[in-house]
């Protein structure tokens, strides 16, 4: 099984979710280990309610963002992680640890990229009338929400939605499609390469429709 390392800044569900596949022995990852930029997410509790190592290392304490992601490396390095899933991690990483972890990081992001990269992603979907939206996991390259897409899944937007219900409807959607993709990744079905997805062995499973 890969050693994976979850970062999060928040509510870590995406890493619940991830934490809760692998709790299946067939699963092709582990989780080792959980890292948070920020003491107070809650995804920590949660985290270590199954007794998963954790580690806060805050921007801070550092002199700059070099210093703090060679920090982060220092703590994955030490849980001797092989894949890193960034699961609502919200600092932009810096180039020279995005290099440092290429091919072997992934991030889920909460819209159908390359639509809708950033923040607000429910209420740009709203705002845009889009009546397809989605959640996208991908490869980490050094632009934000960017990088060759691993697998995506597509929910509707209902007339009566708001952001609050539209959110909820992909966050569900994000809970199936991460372990999806961590599996596709850790078991050498999609890799990167020339900045593309290269996959083999793969079925028609890497797109799904709510
Ligand atoms: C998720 O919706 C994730 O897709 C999003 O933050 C949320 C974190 O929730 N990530 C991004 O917007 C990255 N650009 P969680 O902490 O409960 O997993």
């Amino acid at each position: 099984r890969k050693r994976v390392a979850v970062l999060i800044s928040g509510r870590g569900s995406n890493m619940a979710s991830l934490i809760a596949a692998a709790i299946d022995p067939s699963f092709p990852a582990e989780i080792v280990g959980v890292i948070s930029n920020r003491a107070d997410a809650r995804g920590l509790e949660i985290a270590g309610a199954h007794s998963i190592a954790t580690q806060v290392v805050s921007a801070r304490d550092y002199d700059g963002r070099e210093a703090h992601d060679a920090a982060i490396h220092e703590a994955l390095s030490g849980m001797k992680a092989e894949i890193v899933c960034l699961a609502g991690y919200m600092r932009l990483l810096s180039p020279e640890f995005v290099q440092k972890w290429k091919g072997r990081m992934i991030n889920i992001h909460p819209a159908l990229l390359p639509n809708f990269r950033g923040l607000d992603t429910h209420a740009r979907a709203l705002a845009t009338g889009v009546r397809v939206h989605g959640c996208t996991v991908h490869f980490v390259t050094p632009e934000m929400d960017d990088g060759p897409i691993i697998a995506q899944a597509a929910v509707p937007v209902l007339i009566s939605d708001t952001e609050e219900t539209l959110g909820e409807r992909v966050l569900k959607m994000e809970h199936r499609l991460y372990p999806r993709a961590l599996k596709l990744l850790a078991e050498g079905r999609a890799r990167m390469s020339n900045g593309a997805t290269v996959f083999t062995n793969v079925a028609d499973e890497s797109g799904e429709i709510a």
